[in-house]
């Protein structure tokens, strides 16, 4: 009976121990948050500005394919990206090892950049620098706090405070039987009818959870085409509006 109890400890902190070692490196990995001299600048130059936005689906996984794509397909000397995540996104792009070339802003650097009057809030400063908005993948979870109005983090607060005169795209990205619940019809019903969002329709396929059915992100051509054809009407009207 002792010999047993005396296993089980032994068993449990091996188990705390790698726990331990996990969530060090998982620490050691962040990048520290950004000060208030961090600051963002609108492009001169006539480029398009993008900010793409992250939130916890699995499908961010392919958030560094999506943006390779859209410079790829639309060119750098067209766009620049900036990218936000939400808290459980950038946890699963660490988990996954996601490489990015450019700086992702994350909830901490909103409270670390404002110190006192005069200094950047950072969601109105991405909002302001942003021509136009995807989120991909939106997740249940964003997806319903958008709906009802909620803005408890970096990414709900940009699209809370977004100027509904641009344009914004969201791809969802969930389980199948959260894409067929009711409540996500409502909440995809208010960022369409009411907000004007553009929904990218999410696709059907085996999900990583072994569930097959409709709720798979959609595929990165799609999104690039809309983006790229979006970017393409955009610059033509400048560029008649400059001619006039
Ligand atoms: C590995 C993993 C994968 C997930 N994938 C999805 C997903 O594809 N879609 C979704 O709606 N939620 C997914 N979730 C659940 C969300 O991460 C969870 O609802 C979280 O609260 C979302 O937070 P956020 O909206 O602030 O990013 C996943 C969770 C984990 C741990």
């Amino acid at each position: 009976m002792q010999q047993q109890g005396q296993m089980k400890r032994q068993r449990l902190s091996s188990e705390e121990d790698n726990l331990n070692d996990d969530s060090r490196e998982f620490k050691a990995e962040r990048r520290p948050p950004l000060t208030r001299s961090h600051k963002i600048t609108r492009d001169e130059t006539g480029k398009h500005q993008l900010l793409l936005v992250l939130t916890g689906s699995i499908a961010v996984m392919k958030a560094p394919e999506l943006v390779n794509e859209l410079y790829e397909k639309i060119g750098k000397e067209r766009l620049t990206i900036k990218i936000v995540t939400t808290e459980n996104a950038e946890k699963l792009c660490r988990i996954q090892r996601l490489e990015f070339e450019d700086l992702i802003y994350e909830d901490r650097d909103e409270w670390s950049m404002w110190r006192e009057r005069g200094d950047p809030v950072l969601h109105i400063e991405l909002r302001k620098w942003a021509d136009s908005l995807l989120i991909a993948p939106l997740d249940a979870n964003t997806m319903a706090k958008v709906a009802n109005g909620l803005c408890d983090n970096l990414v709900t607060s940009i699209i809370r405070a977004w100027d509904l005169s641009k344009p914004c795209y969201f791809a969802p990205a969930m389980n199948t039987h959260m894409w067929e619940n009711p409540l996500t019809m409502q909440h995809r019903n208010v960022l369409k009818s009411q907000l004007k969002f553009k929904e990218i329709c999410p696709i059907q396929k085996e999900l990583i959870c072994g569930d097959a059915g409709v709720g798979a992100m959609a595929s990165i051509g799609t999104i690039v085409s809309l983006i790229a054809a979006l970017v393409k009407d955009q610059q033509a009207i400048r560029s008649i509006a400059d001619k006039a």
